[in-house]
């Protein structure tokens, strides 16, 4: 992975998050087979920035890092890559960067991405919150999933849930304009926190709407454990589907450097 630039004084805008980390750290051990792979085919398709010194100074180049020129899709918290594998299949023109912290999910995909032949995915493991602040370009990401995030219940952990206001500003701020942030919630208080921080963002800041027009990437998620487990349990899932206000006088993708303006008809300032 190359570094190309310097766009962030990372340490400033780390400050500019403060939260505790929205994981906790699992163990958990590989197979022979995830083990081989990791070995293997690891080096190739991620970067390991939680335990290893390895993180870059500065942004990622994505068209190096893909080798190509493709619209972004960043995956925050893909598990075991179920639906990151089978979207990056059903679009290939998409590149998808997937960040977890868990490193037998990872293992898991780049064994899908292998058995595939995947060539549009790559993998970070590190913290969604450090990639996005420190990694990643503002007005770069055609795309950012969150699905079935944490959803941490008890009240006194709710600062732990990766959805804040500071986090979607500053998802909103690295999408570009018409890029699209889709989250998916099978945790009805989850849910709701997530409508109210939508609802309550600063719209002088950079900041999302529902999306009401076409979207730029697929919005069709295989069924992952999580969302089989609570059909079984007689859970809904929530959907939300926004995206950055295309900036007044240009199509989408945009950059849209701080003066979004929603002037579209698609950019509904209904953030319910
Ligand atoms: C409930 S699982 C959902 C996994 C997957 N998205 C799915 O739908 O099957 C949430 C995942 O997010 C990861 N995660 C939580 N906070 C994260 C963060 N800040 N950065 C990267 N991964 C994170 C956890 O390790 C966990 O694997």
């Amino acid at each position: 992975m190359r570094n190309d630039g310097d766009v962030n004084n990372s340490a400033e805008r780390a400050r500019e998050y403060p939260r505790v980390t929205s994981f906790r750290f699992r163990r958990g051990s590989l197979t022979t087979g995830q083990q081989r792979n990791w070995e293997t085919l690891w080096p190739q398709l991620g970067v390991d920035i939680l335990t290893a010194d390895t993180k870059p100074d500065g942004p990622l180049d994505l068209e190096a890092l893909f080798g190509r020129q493709a619209p972004t899709v960043l995956e925050i918290g893909s598990g075991t890559g179920i639906s990151t594998a089978a979207m990056a299949a059903a679009e290939p023109d998409v590149d998808v960067l997937a960040v977890e912290v868990y490193r037998p999910g990872l293992a898991q995909l780049v064994g899908l991405v292998d058995r595939n032949g995947l060539t549009n995915v790559r993998m970070i493991r590190g913290d969604a919150t450090v990639v996005l602040t420190e990694l990643i370009r503002p007005a770069s990401l055609t795309g950012i999933r969150l699905f079935f995030p944490d959803p941490w219940p008890k009240s006194r952990h709710h600062k732990r849930r990766f959805v804040q206001s500071g986090t979607l500003e500053l998802m909103a701020d690295r999408l570009i304009g018409g890029g699209v942030l889709h989250i998916a919630t099978d945790h009805a208080g989850y849910a709701e926190w997530i409508a109210e921080k939508l609802a309550t963002q600063d719209p002088a800041g950079h900041h999302v709407v529902q999306l009401t027009g076409a979207s730029p990437i697929s919005l069709d998620r295989p069924t992952t454990k999580f969302e089989g487990r609570a059909e079984r349990e007689g859970r809904d899932v929530n959907e939300f589907v926004y995206t950055r206000p295309v900036p007044r006088g240009t199509g989408p993708g945009g950059t849209g450097t701080g003066t979004d303006t929603d002037g579209t008809a698609d950019d509904s300032e209904d953030a319910s």
